[in-house]
């Protein structure tokens, strides 16, 4: 099968080679999957960029794809072949991910894809659909309460804008950085955005929440973003953090320990069995329902996976950016 791999961390360019290797086959209660799409995710090139150690000697990168159930291995029903799926958890903890026509994975990580869902939107489900939605529901979920999503135009924030006011929120508001990215959190159901780079982001959320402040900050980027939770937090408010520009911050304890905010960290390869569970049955009720809208921001061949990689780095596409495996140059 065509693959792209890295044996060693270090710049895309540098590291990523595309080319043949064996293709897998299903072990016991997995399926083989052929791969129509890989989704890249920031943490596919932090990893590669050396972020976590190397779990063996060549790794195919990338967590999230969808393709179509080939074959299946002993234990699994056989009735799965031929069904679309996407992917969850296809490179954490496991070497050889999703840039590739083939993976064999356990069965349960392919989970079937409703047919009005294309396999490019279903390589957005496994990191950002998901991560928004548990940012979203943990600790209680967001019904009637006022909801700052930071970085709402982003791949996660997108999703997370949509799945408050899916699951009741009164009020969601985002932060963005420029009119395109406005636009797009409104397209996905903001009630009202806050330029950070341009605005008083304290103020206008005391002005749009009659000064009572949000009920949950859904943040993207707690270095940059702690200092202001005392001061957008409703008394004991949540922050739901699943990302950060630094991998250290420093914290104002007094200012945040006289708000009462909780901070929970999360990250969504390892959600609890029970919440994954959740999340999957969730995501599906709303696709088949025709409820959610995916956001892609671009789309290139498997060959591309080093640009692609440097691409989702630079964070200059709105939107998630996939591999197309069933093309080729
Ligand atoms: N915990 C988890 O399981 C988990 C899961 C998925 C992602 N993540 C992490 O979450 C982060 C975002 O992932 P993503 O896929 O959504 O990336 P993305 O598509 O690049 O989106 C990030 C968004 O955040 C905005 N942003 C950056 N700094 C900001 C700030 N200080 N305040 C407000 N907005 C800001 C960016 O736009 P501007 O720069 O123009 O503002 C962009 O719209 C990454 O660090 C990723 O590693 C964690």
């Amino acid at each position: 099968m065509r693959a792209a791999w890295y044996e060693r961390t270090g710049p895309a360019r540098e590291v990523i080679v595309v080319g043949e290797m064996p293709t897998p086959s299903p072990g016991p209660g997995e399926v083989l999957v052929r791969l129509a799409t890989s989704g890249v995710n920031p943490s596919d090139w932090k990893a590669r960029g050396g972020s976590r150690p190397m779990l063996a000697p060549r790794i195919i990168p990338h967590s999230d794809g969808a393709g179509t159930i080939e074959a299946v291995g002993d234990g699994v029903d056989a009735a799965r072949i031929g069904g679309r799926v996407w992917i969850w958890n296809g490179q954490w903890q496991r070497a050889l991910g999703t840039a590739a026509d083939y993976i064999a994975l356990p069965a349960a990580q392919a989970v079937p894809l409703p047919a009005g869902t294309s396999f490019q939107e279903g390589a957005c489900l496994g990191i950002p659909a998901l991560t928004a939605w548990r940012a979203v529901q943990v600790d209680g979920g967001v019904a009637g309460q006022r909801v700052l999503v930071a970085g709402g135009a982003g791949a996660v924030g997108h999703y997370a804008i949509q799945m408050a006011k899916l699951m009741g929120a009164a009020q969601v508001i985002a932060t963005v950085s420029s009119p395109g990215k406005a636009a797009h959190a409104k397209a996905a159901g903001a009630d009202a955005v806050i330029d950070y780079k341009t605005q008083d982001v304290a103020a206008a959320v005391k002005e749009l929440t009659g000064g009572q402040g949000v009920d949950r900050v859904v943040e993207v980027d707690l270095a940059a973003n702690a200092a202001l939770l005392p001061q957008i937090v409703a008394r004991g408010g949540l922050c739901t953090c699943y990302g950060s520009g630094k991998p250290e911050m420093a914290l104002p304890f007094f200012p945040l320990i006289l708000s009462g905010v909780a901070i929970r960290f999360f990250i969504v390869y390892d959600l609890p069995a029970e919440a994954r569970a959740e999340g999957l049955a969730t995501l599906t009720r709303w696709m088949e329902a025709g409820a959610l809208r995916h956001a892609i921001g671009a789309v290139m061949p498997l060959e591309d996976c080093a640009e692609a990689h440097d691409l989702v780095a630079r964070g200059e596409v709105m939107g998630n950016v996939v591999l197309d495996c069933a093309s080729s140059l």
